[in-house]
């Protein structure tokens, strides 16, 4: 198949494309380069670099026999998009409008799109299942939710037809260190563990250490990007078989805390990551842990590349360096 990456400059993106090129797919990447990178790019892929928000760009990517569109373009800083919601609004709905509407005017009728666990809001129930109510607390959640939304009407009256898949933590490297730029400014925890290894960072803020759980530090399902891409691969293939659209979690059901996540990160780097507690981060849930059943029965997907040790391996292969 001839699949868009929309975003295949990113963190995740790239890695996806890995996998698709792994597949013998021919990937296409659509990116403006925004928090993409040059590094990123894969030779065997062909690259237009453009932005969602400009639609003739958006044209002439797609209305060339491209089977289907990954979307994973976007804004993702939860605590940005709190302060700067118009941000949130362009970027990831109208740059999602202006793709679902080009895939109509070129008949592209697949897409697989990076939802996220923040649609769900504060877990009423654990591990997070598909059924669990939808209440983001967040404006990034709410937009994907609205994506999701969004996919569910060009289903029912055009036809698109669309796999979301709502990832947890998303963490870890490409093993074979073909992925190699590293995030500007990153503002999740295992990256920050790493730039406080590199020295890049004084010390590690600890958000809040009364939590209602075993060390009193929050717990999250963090899920290796490797596993994440060969998902995308997977819902490709289910798309093209079923012609069904469907959402699904992608995580290991495997709650690991901030401490342990600490403790481990030394362990494996034998390094001391020197950190301080501060008080909670306002929104942060004490625990979040994916039930991926679903994505296991339906895709044959299973989170193969997902231990602590592996994730931190690959992240500190690539930190290393810097
Ligand atoms: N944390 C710290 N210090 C930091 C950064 C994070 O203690 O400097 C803590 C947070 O408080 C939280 C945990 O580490 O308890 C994980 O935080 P992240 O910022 O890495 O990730 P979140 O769980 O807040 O959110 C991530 C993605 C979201 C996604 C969500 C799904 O950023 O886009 O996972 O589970 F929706």
């Amino acid at each position: 198949m001839h699949i868009l990456v929309i975003g295949g400059a990113g963190y995740i993106g790239s890695h996806v494309v890995k996998a698709l090129l792994l597949n013998g797919d021919k990937v296409t990447v659509f990116d403006d380069l925004s928090t993409g990178q040059q590094i990123n790019l894969f030779p065997q892929a062909h690259f237009i670099k453009g932005s969602i928000l400009d639609t003739d760009a958006l044209g002439r990517a797609m209305c060339q026999n491209v089977d289907a569109v990954v979307l994973l373009a976007g804004k993702k800083a939860v605590g940005e998009s709190m302060e700067n919601p118009a941000k949130y609004a362009v970027n990831n709905l109208t740059g999602c409008i202006n793709v679902l509407n080009t895939m109509l005017e070129c008949d592209v009728k697949k897409i697989v799109f990076s939802s996220s666990a923040a649609v769900y809001g504060a877990p009423t129930y654990l591990p997070i299942d598909e059924n669990h109510p939808l209440n983001p607390t967040s404006f990034y959640g709410f937009t994907k939710l609205e994506m999701e939304r969004l996919l569910h009407w060009y289903d029912t009256l055009k036809g698109i037809k669309s796999v979301a898949l709502r990832y947890f933590n998303a963490v870890g490297y490409d093993a074979e260190g073909d992925v190699k730029g590293l995030e500007n400014n990153p503002q999740n925890l295992l990256p920050i563990i790493m730039e406080v290894a590199i020295e890049k960072r004084p010390m590690l803020c600890i958000f809040g250490n009364d939590y209602d759980t075993p060390d009193g530090t929050c717990i999250r399902d963090y899920i290796h990007v490797t596993d994440l891409a060969d998902a995308h691969v997977k819902a490709l293939k289910f798309l093209k078989e079923t012609g069904q659209s469907d959402i699904f979690n992608l995580g290991t059901q495997n709650g690991i805390s901030v401490l342990e996540m600490v403790q481990a990160t030394e362990e494996v780097i034998g390094r001391k990551i020197k950190s301080v507690y501060e008080s909670r981060r306002p929104g942060d849930p004490s625990k979040l842990t994916a039930c991926a059943e679903k994505a296991q029965n339906i895709l044959h997907w299973q989170p193969l590349h997902s231990s602590v040790e592996n994730i931190i391996r690959t992240t500190w292969a690539v930190y290393q360096k810097k």
